[in-house]
């Protein structure tokens, strides 16, 4: 799928944007602080309703625009996908207090749930911070599968909102129940709904996670010239030391149930569930040595290079249609051979925007078949 059309109002540095977008490979070349990160993020929010970066979403709002009365900013994207045009809006409104903002999206002209928009445009983006997939902590790994699972699947994504929520529920009971305010016997609905809906999450994110490995096999011998061999194994909490096979997907619900209860005496004890998806985990090895633990700062972000560009192979299998591929500043971090590796790896029908500061990082042969955009303070023009 492609991005033919971004329209951004009051968004960061932009305060009014009206851009085309080619098909292809676009590089959008600017000096630092000039608007690169935000226009790779605007296409983030439109597809994903989320910004990659964990600031507050109130900072998507123009400064300026905060003298206005009713502060705001509107993204809107027009995607051309392998069936259809699709018109995606998001406008966020500053909250009353200030603080929070409200989002509300439209799909060519509705009103939408973000629920019913995610998954509709595809995107991955790589982007500097994410050596942290690799070098951070299991939190990040796990907003990266459940943003990845939610883009091809949208049951997965409710299934994750109602295990959330039904975690919330089942902590503050463990509590009470700690407290003695509350009998253990009362646990017994939650500690099913958290097994049922816990038993689907886990289900995808191991499947997705055998799919990206076995992509990842290919591409990442490719970016380092085969001196190196990446694994990327799902690590799901059931609550022992050590991790275990999984069961097959029918005996999922019921082996999640069991280590539920084996746990409940000291998830009374310490008032908080501690077995289920919320704890899992996605573990890197480099030639068998842990690369979260062990690896240099190149291994690390090779290794979630490799993982990205896994990603958009298995959403395009996935759903039929490829991701845009959003890469934010990553030739300067990656040596002449990556670099050459990653370009090569761009499919033709794929969309494709870098951003950089230097033109000098790409190949020539390369630059000539791009379309090159320049950005100045939130403004962007054609280069010549
Ligand atoms: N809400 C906002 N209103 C106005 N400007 C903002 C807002 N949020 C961020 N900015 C500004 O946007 C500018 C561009 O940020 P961005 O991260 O896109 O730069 P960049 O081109 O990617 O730079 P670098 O090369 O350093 O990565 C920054 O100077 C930042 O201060
Ligand atoms: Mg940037």
């Amino acid at each position: 799928m492609r991005c033919e059309h971004l329209g951004l109002t009051n968004f960061r540095n932009y305060a009014r944007l009206e851009l085309d977008l080619p098909p292809g490979v676009t590089v959008l070349q600017g000096d630092n602080a000039q608007g690169k990160t935000n226009f790779l993020d605007a296409i983030h929010i439109v597809a994903t309703t989320r910004s990659a970066r964990s600031a507050p979403e109130r900072e998507w709002i123009n400064w300026l625009a905060f003298e206005d009365p009713l502060p705001y900013t509107r993204i809107v994207a027009k995607v051309r996908r392998a069936a259809s045009v699709i018109q995606i809006e998001m406008t966020a409104t500053l909250g009353e207090n200030g603080n929070g903002i409200t989002k509300r999206m439209k799909i060519n002209g509705a009103p939408r749930r973000s629920v019913d928009v995610i998954g509709q445009v595809t995107v991955v983006l790589f982007s500097p911070l994410d050596i942290d997939l690799v070098a951070g902590s299991p939190s990040q790994r796990r907003r990266y599968l459940d943003i990845m699972n939610a883009q091809v699947d949208a049951k997965y994504l409710r299934s994750l909102q109602q295990y959330n929520r039904v975690l919330l529920q089942r902590n503050s009971l463990l509590r009470l129940v700690r407290d003695r305010q509350a009998k253990p016997d009362q646990l017994a609905y939650w500690d099913l709904q958290l097994a049922d809906l816990g038993a689907y999450v886990v289900d995808r994110r191991r499947d997705a996670v055998e799919a990206l490995n076995t992509l990842a096999q290919d591409i990442h011998p490719a970016l380092t010239g085969r001196q190196e061999f990446l694994h990327v194994a799902y690590r799901p909490n059931f609550g022992g030391d050590t991790p275990e096979p999984l069961p097959s997907r029918a005996d999922l619900p019921t082996r999640l149930l069991a280590a539920i209860q084996t746990a409940r005496a000291r998830e009374i004890a310490q008032g908080v569930s501690l077995v289920g998806p919320h704890r899992d985990d996605l573990q890197f090895t480099t030639d068998g040595i842990d690369t979260t633990v062990y690896g240099s700062r190149g291994q690390q972000r090779t290794a979630a290079l490799a993982l990205k560009l896994a990603e958009a192979q298995f959403i395009r299998e996935r759903t039929g249609d490829s991701p845009i591929l959003l890469l934010d500043d990553v030739m300067s971090e990656l040596d002449s051979r990556r670099r050459r590796q990653l370009l090569s790896s761009i499919r033709p029908e794929q969309q494709v925007i870098f951003t950089a500061t230097d033109l000098e990082d790409f190949d020539p042969s390369f630059l000539a078949r791009a379309t090159i955009l320049r950005v100045k303070s939130g403004r962007i023009e054609k280069a010549h």
